[in-house]
């Protein structure tokens, strides 16, 4: 069966109050159109199409890597108009499904059930019911309780307005009824709009039966039309991904304060998380690792039995078995730390290897540089790998000491085993042992009179 799916996101999103078209607002930090886009790719055999019309050309170049048609609807008409505008890659035997992109959270299981009810002589329509269905269109049905038709809330009347059955937006039919439909549709209502609902009436005249289905949950179906409605639906992405996160065997210490806007490519057990951390990109994390509050970390990869502790930012960097990192500690991209490595507090490093062991305890910035196994960085060095035009590197060899305060001018190299004297400003290559120190020498003056203040 093949399937074309139709995303309708032509819409404004005035109700946002926002110069981005409202279907490329975030959720996880992905817009509302990818969110929908990945659903649909996860449907076989599927081809999908994005109808798209106001703020257009972003709304495309925001996805233009993906595998989508494109079609644009210079106006906005309606729903019905929307679809109309992709009626010429639709095929007589396709079963054509709608999705809208602002209804981000709809899941396949769900759409996978719609399409199951779907055939020459069926079409389904996803409708739930709301204690509140104000604004949306009713689901009339007669006293066999088939469909017979939709109406819309501002063309009904008391009783069908009370109705509490709603229309979610999201149907399939086969693509040959779709499109005698679609030929038929008019304007003639309080919105002067063509109403894609208005198909459904349509295809209880021809003798087609209208299968309603429902999502397990009426979350999946809301839409986004305003900022609240869209902080409300984060939240419930993010209560999944918690849940997710607790199934697969990690401990949160508050499952409301936990985001995740990402992936986990692995994901190990006894994993203990702290309050608001936040994991984005795509992360792997080993067996028996801790994160301390306040921690965000993206596109990283910790191993097994490291502790990250509070307040630590781990970018696009690899964290090696049994290393302890934080608190208040910062790695950037390119970070590579082997077993056991110490970085703490106030220490940031950047495209730089740190080997077995090695310690960076306080306070230092370690930049561009090769560090062996077994080195002691003491407070406050720094690695000086910048002259303002070009970046240099740093090499320290195995079991090196650098006394606190150092200043390594780069690009330099500290031979094995050295011991490098505090407050030194180290220019050249260091011989292997030792130990070497720039500093100058201390004197006392013994008749110095302290200064007083002026009257
Ligand atoms: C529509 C349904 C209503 C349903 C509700 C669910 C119709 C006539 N009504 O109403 O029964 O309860 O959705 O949310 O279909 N769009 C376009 N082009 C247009 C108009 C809309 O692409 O010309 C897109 C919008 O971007 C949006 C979706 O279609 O993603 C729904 O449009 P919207 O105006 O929100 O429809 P409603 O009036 O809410
Ligand atoms: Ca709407």
């Amino acid at each position: 069966m093949a399937v074309k799916t139709l995303i309708l996101a032509a819409g404004q999103g005035t109700r946002m109050r926002s110069a981005l078209p409202k279907v490329l607002h975030k959720i996880a930090n992905r817009s509302l159109l990818e969110h929908v886009y990945d659903t649909s790719t996860q449907i076989e055999n599927n081809e999908i199409t994005v109808i798209y019309g106001h703020g257009g050309e972003l709304v495309k170049n925001s996805l233009s890597e993906l595998n989508i048609n494109w079609v644009q609807q210079k106006e906005q008409l309606g729903t019905g108009h929307a679809v109309q505008q992709a009626e010429s890659i639709i095929n007589d035997k396709d079963t054509v499904l709608i999705l809208y992109g602002d209804v981000p959270l709809l899941e396949v299981v769900t759409i996978e059930g719609l399409l199951r009810k779907v055939d020459e002589e069926n079409m389904a329509l996803l409708t739930v019911q709301l204690d509140d269905p104000t604004g949306y269109g009713r689901i009339i049905r007669n006293e066999n309780n088939d469909v017979l038709k939709i109406i819309e809330q501002k063309d009904a009347n008391e009783a069908e307005k009370s109705i509490t059955e709603v229309n979610t937006g999201i149907l399939a039919a086969k693509g040959g009824n779709l499109k005698k439909w679609l030929a038929q549709l008019d304007n003639s209502n309080a919105q002067q709009e063509f109403y894609l609902t208005d198909i459904i009436e349509m295809a209880v005249k021809s003798g087609i039966n209208v299968n309603a289905h429902n999502p397990k949950s009426s979350d999946e179906v809301l839409g986004v039309n305003n900022r609240k409605q869209l902080s409300y639906l984060e939240r419930v992405y993010q209560e999944k991904q918690a849940d997710k996160l607790m199934e697969a065997g990690v401990t949160l210490s508050d499952p409301a304060r936990v985001d995740c806007r990402g992936v986990f490519k692995s994901l190990g057990q006894d994993i203990s998380v702290d309050i608001n951390v936040i994991f984005e990109g795509t992360n792997q994390i080993g067996n028996n690792v801790i994160i301390g509050a306040n921690t965000t970390i993206s596109n990283s990869i910790i191993a097994d039995n490291v502790q990250i502790l509070a307040n630590s930012i781990i970018d696009n960097a690899t964290v090696g078995e049994g290393s302890r990192v934080g608190p208040f500690a910062r790695l950037r991209p390119q970070a590579e730390l082997a077993e056991n490595v110490h970085i703490g507090n106030f220490v940031e490093v950047k495209k730089s290897t740190i080997a077995k062991g090695s310690k960076v305890n306080h306070l230092s910035y370690i930049g561009d540089a090769t560090i062996g196994s077994g080195v002691n960085i003491g407070a406050g060095t720094i690695t000086c790998n910048y002259d303002g035009v070009n970046k240099f590197r740093t090499v320290i060899e195995d079991n090196v000491f650098i006394g606190s305060d150092t200043q390594l001018i780069a690009p330099v190299t500290v031979g094995k085993n050295t011991t490098i004297g505090a407050g030194s400003t180290i220019t050249k290559d260091t011989p292997e042992g030792g130990l070497t120190l720039s500093r100058a020498k201390q004197i006392s003056l013994k008749n110095w009179q302290k200064p007083v203040k002026n009257k």
